[in-house]
């Protein structure tokens, strides 16, 4: 990365999440606010946005279910100008969906989130693209892919690093990322990492990430996974 693509001193940073209702999403939102970041965040309950909703000022809401374009289309036009420095897709299903619906969400919805987003992160001198994925999605066929979930999350790496090099052209550096096992409604109470960690990996991964990362897998720990 040359000096160019270095925040302007004072530069307050933006990010948006999507999928911050619970669970690593949440958490995301709540660190970067934190930290004074401009933060915005989606859910598809704005009406009842529970701990979303408690997070306080600077905090921007918008309404969004992933697999919907008509709300795609509205958050990009609610954006208006605002350039986003980093956009993380976060959200996801593991169970309780049908097979269609977790391809949907798990795969074909980031994509095309980005896809639609996207002259909003190069809009940043450097806008980064974090899709959430899991490894799981590097174990398709064997016990530990978790069935469709990983099928869904295989998938969406294999739809990544289609896109990846269209998203470099436009200047953003984009990459998928596995959070850990985190104790959330889909990790469960016995996985091993609490969303703080997990989630203080992520943005030490985000505050890191150069032109080198791009197009990559990356964990929580700033580890490159395999695909
Ligand atoms: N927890 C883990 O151990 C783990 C491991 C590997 C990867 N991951 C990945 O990390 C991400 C977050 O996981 P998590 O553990 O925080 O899961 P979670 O607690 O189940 O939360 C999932 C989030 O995704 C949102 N979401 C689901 N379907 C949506 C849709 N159609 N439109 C918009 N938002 C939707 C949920 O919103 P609602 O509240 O409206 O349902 C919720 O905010 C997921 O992509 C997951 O696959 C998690």
């Amino acid at each position: 990365m040359g000096p160019d693509r270095r925040p302007a001193p004072g530069h307050r940073e933006t990010v948006l999440v999507v999928g911050a209702s619970r669970g690593i999403g949440l958490e995301i939102a709540a660190q970067y606010l934190a930290a004074g970041w401009r933060v915005h965040a989606t859910t598809r309950t704005p009406q009842n946005p529970g701990a979303l909703g408690e997070l306080g000022d600077g905090l921007v809401i918008h309404p969004l279910d992933v697999r919907s374009r008509a709300d795609v289309a509205e958050l990009h036009a609610t954006l208006g100008g605002t350039a986003l420095d980093v956009l993380i897709h976060n959200a996801g299903v593991y169970h309780g969906v049908s097979r269609e619906e977790m391809h949907d969400v798990n795969a074909v919805a980031p994509i095309r989130v980005a896809d639609a987003l996207l002259d909003r992160v190069a809009a940043s001198r450097r806008g980064r693209l974090v899709l959430m994925t899991s490894q799981a999605g590097a174990r398709r066929g064997t016990s530990g892919s978790l069935g469709a979930y990983g099928d869904s999350k295989a998938a969406l790496n294999d739809a990544f690093r289609r896109r990846a090099p269209d998203w470099a052209r436009r200047g953003v550096i984009a990459i998928v990322m596995h959070p850990g096992w985190v104790r959330t409604d889909m990790g469960g109470a016995t996985a091993p990492l609490g969303v703080a960690e997990s989630v203080a990996g992520i943005r030490g991964v985000v505050d890191g990430l150069t032109t080198d990362h791009h197009g990559r897998f990356w964990t929580w720990e700033g580890q490159e996974h395999a695909w």
